[in-house]
């Protein structure tokens, strides 16, 4: 109690009504509190835990590297193993000739440098966003909130960046707002926040097209997505569209603050003239969390964790489509909302989940709709208690 209550009185909060779970420990799909309380994390971070937590591979990565060093100097200056191998492998992951990767510290900064570099490589001014787009908090991650809805986020924050417009995610139509005075457009290839919205295949392919078309840079924000969530290990490549700028974060640090950047080299390269130096991080692709990053990827690759991910997305919906206050399941791997028309009923269903062991949240942009986006280790018989548990709980509704 002590400790809640010192939470509230010293550490910053933004939100009015923290979930108040104390964590003691977490172990692959749990975390658990100090009364020994188990709860299913079914957010994982907000698709930060891929690898489930307290992966021993990522944890050995970690203590191997602070012990040989952690910070040593600023972003780019030394050659550090960590950083290299991470972004080689990466490389040789990502489609086309993305073949570099600039470390930052977030999702947020990363956005920022994609949305830097567009204006730099491209000499233009004008950036483009998807309505109901979520890109982070800061100043120019949250100017590309689209309008209207982002509104109610940031209009007490004004004035923003300027020369920024948004478009309706899967529109054809709006595909003509991208000209040639657009420097970058930016999209999430599945919208997380908006409450897990698909992308129209054939859109994203005009969108592609339409970029190419007037020299503007495509910039993919695979914050949420990347890293197997939806079933491939970046979801360009599940809906087959490369980008020319790939923003990636959460669980590209395993668990560790990291954000990265990909682009081909010579894209990326024109930070480092007129002027140089076009973004500077201090922490950006800390050594330790680049060692997490890589452990925690190659802990996907080598357990086939990625393939095992749409059958584990498909048991969640075949489990839980068939109650009555399941209006609908929107999904993307094992990236869901599930869908109860009012948020009334969100409100409550928190509650009952609470009790009932079971970690859920609502999306920024949708509170009618609940979160299922676990480790990608989970397993199928957790999968099958899980269901259970929240069975229960809608029923309870
Ligand atoms: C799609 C997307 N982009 C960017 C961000 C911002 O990332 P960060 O919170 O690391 O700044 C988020 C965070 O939820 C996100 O979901």
């Amino acid at each position: 109690m002590i400790l809640r209550k010192q939470f509230l009185e010293h550490v910053g909060q933004t939100s009015p009504s923290p979930m108040m779970v104390e964590v003691e420990r977490a172990e692959g799909s749990f975390f658990y509190t100090p009364e020994g309380k188990r709860y299913f994390d079914l957010v994982a971070g907000v698709s930060v835990s891929n690898v489930g937590h307290a992966n021993p591979d990522v944890v050995r990565a970690v203590q191997e590297q602070a012990a040989k060093y952690m910070h040593v100097m600023v972003y780019g200056e030394m050659v550090e193993r960590p950083q290299v191998e991470y972004a080689r492998r990466i490389a040789e992951l990502l489609p086309g000739n993305l073949d570099c990767v600039y470390f930052v510290n977030s999702g947020a900064e990363a956005v920022e440098v994609a949305l830097k570099l567009a204006k730099r490589y491209t000499g233009r001014t004008e950036l483009i966003s998807m309505r109901r787009a979520y890109h982070g908090s800061t100043h120019g991650a949250m100017s590309m909130m689209g309008t209207p809805e982002g509104e109610e986020w940031k209009s007490e924050f004004r004035p923003l960046l300027p020369d920024v417009k948004s478009i309706e995610f899967n529109s054809f139509e709006d595909l003509q707002q991208i000209t040639q005075r657009t420097a970058g457009v930016l999209c999430e290839v599945v919208q997380g926040e908006a409450g897990v919205r698909l992308p129209n295949p054939e859109w994203l392919r005009a969108l592609r097209a339409r970029c190419s078309e007037v020299g503007a840079l495509l910039i993919f924000d695979e914050i949420q997505t990347g890293m197997g969530r939806t079933g491939k290990m970046f979801a360009s490549t599940k809906y087959g569209v490369t980008p020319d700028v790939v923003c990636l974060a959460k669980a590209f640090g395993g668990g560790m603050p990291l954000g990265g950047v990909a682009a081909n080299r010579e894209v990326l390269y024109s930070f480092t003239n007129n002027p140089c130096l076009g973004h500077i991080t201090t922490f950006g692709g800390h050594p330790v969390c680049c060692a997490a990053g890589l452990a925690a990827l190659n802990y996907l690759i080598n357990n086939n964790i990625v393939d095992s991910v749409e059958r584990k997305g498909e048991l969640f919906e075949e489990h839980l489509k068939h109650h009555p206050r399941i209006l609908e399941i929107r999904r993307s791997g094992l990236l869901l909302a599930l869908e109860l028309g009012k948020p009334e009923y969100l409100y409550r269903l928190m509650e009952i989940f609470k009790e009932e062991g079971i970690m859920s949240d609502w999306f920024l942009y949708c509170d009618t709709a609940f979160r299922i986006s676990p480790p990608l280790t989970i397993s199928e018989s957790e999968i099958e208690e899980c269901c259970e548990i929240i069975t229960r709980s809608l029923d309870r509704l």
